[in-house]
């Protein structure tokens, strides 16, 4: 009824955009129960703000909270240039073994949209998170290590290489693979979506994209037998949930192609990472795009945005990404109400083409209106 929600306000635009957000997400709580229920907010500290507070941009004691925590959310944060610093955003998930990235494409109408359809864009993305190319191992071309590798390669595994190859390592873990895809499975029947696609590169990739693909099927067949079919056999249960799966590059085809044919997606980083941004695009950019980091035991959700240097403290900021991503938390909460009233609010606001500088270029004859008029927009709008 109360749950504690951490919450971190970001550098850049992230005062702003949550001095608009958090109203908008409180009231909308208000509105849809009269039992009492709402969020308790307790702010940590991370980066700029931190680093003024405490001399460190990523304090203990904010790591601390965040390990014991179930809920949090969190403003954009800098990655300062130079001096070998490094991202508070990849420190936070690996550290916090934030192994699913979760992000919900949906369409507004009234956005302008890059393709004919977008309305019938409804997918949920499931990225690993941890894993794959993004494990950072690496070396330039013509380095020693690069070049002990590939001697390595060659005189023990008998595999020529190139020498003046630069090289790079793919880890992927059966345990890693498993845990997202049955994450996603889980979302699905809780969600009461359709199908469950996995989206791999087996075809080149055999042991490990194709490995992805074998796993995540070995997780649907033994872990939700009864509950999900393999596509091609959709009548023995009806209306079981359809596990399918797509090679990637066919995959961005089959997404501006027949959208209304894919729902969740399981996928690897670095194939999660291009096609949620490119379903974001096809629903008019990431504007709107909430997000969510996800644990075992910590969900995390932040705007998909940065912090916009260039138009922070000037109240021009859309803080839309940020009170999508209260909404989905107060999905994730089963506090459904609530998150639908926001996303009604923000189709009016939009139908209503009065919108922030980001959404008005888009949007001939709209009404440009500053950060805060925006959430003063919205929350007149939830009351409807
Ligand atoms: P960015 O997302 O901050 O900006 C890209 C473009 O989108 C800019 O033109 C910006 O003005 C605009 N924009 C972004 N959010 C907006 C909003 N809410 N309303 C209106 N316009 C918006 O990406 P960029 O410039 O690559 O990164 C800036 C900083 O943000 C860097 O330090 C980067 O490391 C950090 N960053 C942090 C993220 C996070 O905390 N999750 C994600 C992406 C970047």
């Amino acid at each position: 009824m109360k749950p504690i929600v951490y919450w971190i306000e970001g550098d850049g635009i992230g005062p702003e955009v949550w001095r608009a957000a958090r109203p908008v997400i409180d009231r909308a709580v208000e509105l849809a129960y009269t039992d009492g229920r709402h969020l308790v907010w307790q702010e940590l500290l991370a980066g700029q703000k931190a680093f003024a507070a405490t001399g460190s941009y990523l304090p203990e004691a904010t790591l601390a909270a965040l390990k014991g925590a179930s809920l949090a959310m969190k403003g954009p944060l800098e990655t300062p240039v130079g001096g070998g610093f490094r991202s508070l955003n990849v420190t936070l998930r690996q550290t916090l073994d934030l192994y699913a990235c979760i992000r919900p494409i949906r369409y507004f109408p009234g956005i302008e949209s890059p393709v004919k359809y977008p309305e019938r864009v409804d997918m949920v993305v499931f990225r690993e998170n941890t894993e794959d190319v993004y494990a950072g191992i690496e070396w330039p071309a013509g380095s020693p290590e690069a070049s002990r590798l590939i001697a390595f390669l060659r005189d023990e595994l008998g595999r020529a290489v190139e020498p003046t190859s630069a090289l790079g390592i793919k880890p992927m873990t059966e345990a890693g693979c498993k845990r997202l895809v049955r994450r996603a499975i889980r979302f699905a029947l809780d969600q009461g979506r359709r199908s469950v696609t996995l989206v791999h590169k087996g075809n080149i990739m055999k042991y490990t994209e194709g490995a992805f693909r074998a796993w995540g099927y070995e997780v649907a067949a033994k872990e939700f037998a009864g509950q999900v079919v393999p596509e091609g056999q959709e009548s023995c249960p009806p209306a079981a949930l359809i596990i399918k799966d797509r090679i990637a590059d066919a995959m961005f085809q089959e997404v501006l192609l027949r959208p209304e044919a894919y729902d969740v997606i399981a996928t690897t980083n670095l194939n999660g990472d291009y096609l949620s941004d490119a379903l974001a695009a096809q629903v008019g950019g990431l504007g709107l795009a909430p997000g969510v980091n996800m644990s075992d035991t910590l969900a995390f959700f932040e705007p998909t945005h940065g912090t916009a240097p260039s138009i922070a403290g000037k109240d021009l900021a859309n803080p839309g990404s940020l009170i999508l991503s209260g909404a989905l938390l107060l999905e994730h909460l089963g506090w459904r109400e609530a998150a639908a009233r926001i996303h009604q609010a923000v189709a009016q606001a939009i139908r209503q083409r009065t919108v922030t500088v980001d959404l008005a270029a888009q949007m001939p004859g709209a009404q440009q209106v500053g950060c805060a008029a925006f959430g003063d927009i919205l929350l007149h709008a939830l009351e409807a």
